[in-house]
């Protein structure tokens, strides 16, 4: 089957919610062992009882990824419990928008901290696993999939340090791409538009710079940026996509 990802071991960040939440269940109903990862541990375990439910396996691992310690502590439990890692895909992140002289600069940091140096970590310490798995499974090939936005691609008032960590994601993905290409390790950076997700909630007011920068769409759902996900990771092993931009239909 195309889309089979048995026996095959992920590691997914920002599963408690959203995007990461939505991409978790589809690769465990791919057949994907998966490994869910976020700071909110209730909402971890309520996603791996689902999973479970429908026959699928997850293990999850509640850290803060904004630490390197962390970070290389969730592959060496992923690695001690499935012997190894076939699959990553970074979604953890947050959006703290608004007027750059209110913001307080801790704001910036958190973005910065969690979008960059969160995926930074975990997939320094993923590559040597995703390197030996390209190698050995049964596919012979591995998988990284960075989410980053259209706020990737193009900057806009008062989204400024957002996009800064977005066009960073973008640009070391590229660069990986290239670096790891020849041990078969698929890099993709997908680029999604305006989802239907908790991120807009972690300020009050910030959707005002959001909606500036896309005006008001018909939201895309965290089910559409999984599919495409899932559709990626699925792909035959000749085949890397390497961009994926995924607007509401709407959005200009
Ligand atoms: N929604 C959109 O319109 C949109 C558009 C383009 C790109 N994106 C990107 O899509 C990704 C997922 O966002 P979402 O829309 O699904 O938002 P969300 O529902 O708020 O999910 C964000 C996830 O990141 C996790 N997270 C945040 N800080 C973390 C930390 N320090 N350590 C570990 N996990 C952390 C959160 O879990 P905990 O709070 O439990 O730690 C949560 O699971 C983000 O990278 C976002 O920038 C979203």
């Amino acid at each position: 089957m195309a889309n089979n990802l048995q026996n095959t071991v992920a590691i997914v960040t920002g599963a408690s919610s959203g995007i990461g939440r939505a991409i978790a269940k589809n690769l465990a109903a791919a057949g994907s062992n998966v490994v869910v990862v976020a700071r909110r541990k209730q909402k971890l375990n309520d996603l791996a009882a689902e999973i479970e439910n429908n026959n699928g396996q997850a293990l999850p691992i509640e850290a803060n990824l904004t630490s390197n310690d962390e970070a290389i502590r969730v592959v060496d439990e992923t690695i001690k419990k499935y012997g190894a890692l076939d699959l990553l895909v970074n979604a953890a992140g947050v959006m703290l928008n608004g007027d750059s002289i209110e913001t307080p600069v801790g704001d910036w940091d958190a973005m910065v901290n969690i979008n960059l140096r969160g995926l930074m970590y975990l997939t320094k310490a993923a590559l040597p696993y995703l390197r030996e798995s390209a190698q050995k499974n049964d596919r012979r090939v591995s998988d990284v999939v960075n989410i980053s936005s259209v706020a990737g691609r193009f900057a806009a008032s008062q989204v400024a340090i957002y996009s800064a960590t977005k066009f960073a994601v973008t640009a070391a993905t590229e660069a990986w791409r290239q670096e790891y290409a020849r041990q078969h390790i698929r890099f993709t950076v997908v680029e999604p538009g305006k989802t239907a997700t908790e991120l807009f909630d972690h300020r009050v007011g910030e959707n005002e710079a959001f909606e500036q920068m896309f005006g008001k769409v018909e939201e895309l759902q965290a089910d559409d940026i999984a599919n495409t996900v899932r559709f990626i990771v699925t792909s035959p092993r000749r085949m890397a996509i390497n961009e994926v931009v995924i607007r509401p239909t709407d959005q200009a």
